[in-house]
């Protein structure tokens, strides 16, 4: 695939500054350069600080990723970038930068979902997604079951979370055993030394009586609460909080339910395909719960550092919309704080508004 388009992806939507260089379906270049640490000072990501740091970080990450692919930004085909759902400033960063690019090299802007594109960028590890495919979107922000008829065209919900987000429930789950942000990470390595049976914490949504409406959805807000009053009533009673107990056995819950509800998408919609992707994904035992569950399928998990947010899932998800012709993004595109996972090429919103929970923006 040597002259096959070469994109430019660009993702600022959260704490890290991605940019990366695809041509076709290899990957040249991915550079990121986290926040995280200044984040992890306050537990949480604070929107300020994100929009800060990518302005701070952006021009040396984009020389980076032009630095390793060993390309100039006269060779690049097409800019992608993550127009939502994200932090507004963060995402107005990487927005503002792609469409300058856009306009100084006269080569067409792609404004992409950042959901559809945490599915997109398993085709540069595997390989082109077979569709119609069922996608478990699992990060910091969202959970969701998708079905995903054509990843640059039609992908529509089957079910979401109702409160927390996987992603989020083991960040707070973290917190309560005193372990730094963001805690997925460090739940995944606590867990190791911990056994998994020795606390049987509830499973939301899994019950027989949520089958008619929540078939395909999920809560982790009764999980999260659960783990808080086990860890109160030990502290209670005086004793020790075994903590990798307690990491390994709120994991496992998790893993179940995500395991089962995507086995029970594919399985309802006969689709024998399934992507999976987003932060959470980078989870061993996930991991390793699907390879065990979900043999009988074709099961699509990109490496860990592919499943949390980079540039290489825009660049992958531009590629492709490139590859099958579709109409590049309108100037204007602006940023979308809350864009729809239907929705995977921004349009302008109307009036030149950005769309966004922070306010409307005027642009
Ligand atoms: O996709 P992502 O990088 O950003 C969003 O789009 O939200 O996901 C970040 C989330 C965080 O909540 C983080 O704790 C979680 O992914 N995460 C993990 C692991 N690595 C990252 N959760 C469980 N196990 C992991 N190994
Ligand atoms: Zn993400």
């Amino acid at each position: 695939m040597t002259d096959a388009p070469l994109v430019l992806g660009i993702e600022t939507s959260c704490d890290e500054t991605g940019v990366a260089l695809v041509r076709g379906r290899t990957l040249l270049a991915d550079a990121v350069a986290s926040s995280v640490d200044e984040q992890a000072r306050f537990g949480g990501v604070v929107p300020e600080v994100a929009s800060r740091a990518h302005l701070e970080s952006f021009d040396a990450t984009l020389d980076r990723a032009l630095d390793e692919a060993g390309v100039s930004l006269a060779d690049v085909d097409a800019v992608a970038v993550t127009s939502g759902p994200g932090l507004v400033g963060a995402l107005l960063v990487g927005v503002s930068a792609a469409e300058a690019l856009s306009v100084a090299l006269d080569r067409p802007l792609y404004g992409v979902n950042h959901l559809a594109a945490h599915v997109a960028v398993d085709r540069l590890v595997h390989g082109d997604i077979p569709e119609p495919a069922i996608a478990l979107l699992v990060s910091g922000g969202h959970t969701s079951l998708l079905r995903v008829n054509d990843v640059t065209l039609d992908v529509s919900p089957l079910g979401a979370t109702l409160d927390d987000a996987a992603g989020e429930a083991f960040d707070k789950v973290a917190r309560l055993l005193g372990l730094p942000f963001p805690g997925g990470p460090h739940i995944d390595r606590v867990a190791r030394g911990g056994d998994p049976a020795s606390i049987d914490f509830p499973r939301g949504l899994t019950t027989a009586r949520d089958d008619d409406e929540h078939r395909l959805d999920f809560s982790f807000s009764g999980l999260k609460t659960a783990v808080s009053r086990w860890i109160r009533s030990a502290q209670d009673d005086g004793r020790h909080v075994p903590v990798a107990d307690v990491a390994a056995a709120f994991q496992e819950a998790v893993a179940d339910v995500l395991v089962t509800k995507a086995l029970r998408a594919c399985a309802d919609s006969g689709i024998g395909t399934l992507v999976v992707g987003g932060g959470v994904a980078a989870n061993s035992r996930l991991r390793t719960m699907l390879e065990d569950r979900a043999a009988h399928l074709d099961v699509r998990i990109p490496p860990p550092s592919l499943c949390t947010d980079n540039g290489a899932m825009v660049a992958a998800l531009g590629a492709a919309l490139v590859e099958r012709g579709r109409a590049p993004s309108s100037p204007g595109i602006g940023a979308d704080s809350s864009m729809p996972v239907g929705e995977i090429i921004a349009t302008p919103a109307r009036g030149g508004l950005h769309r966004g929970a922070a306010g409307i923006v005027e642009g």
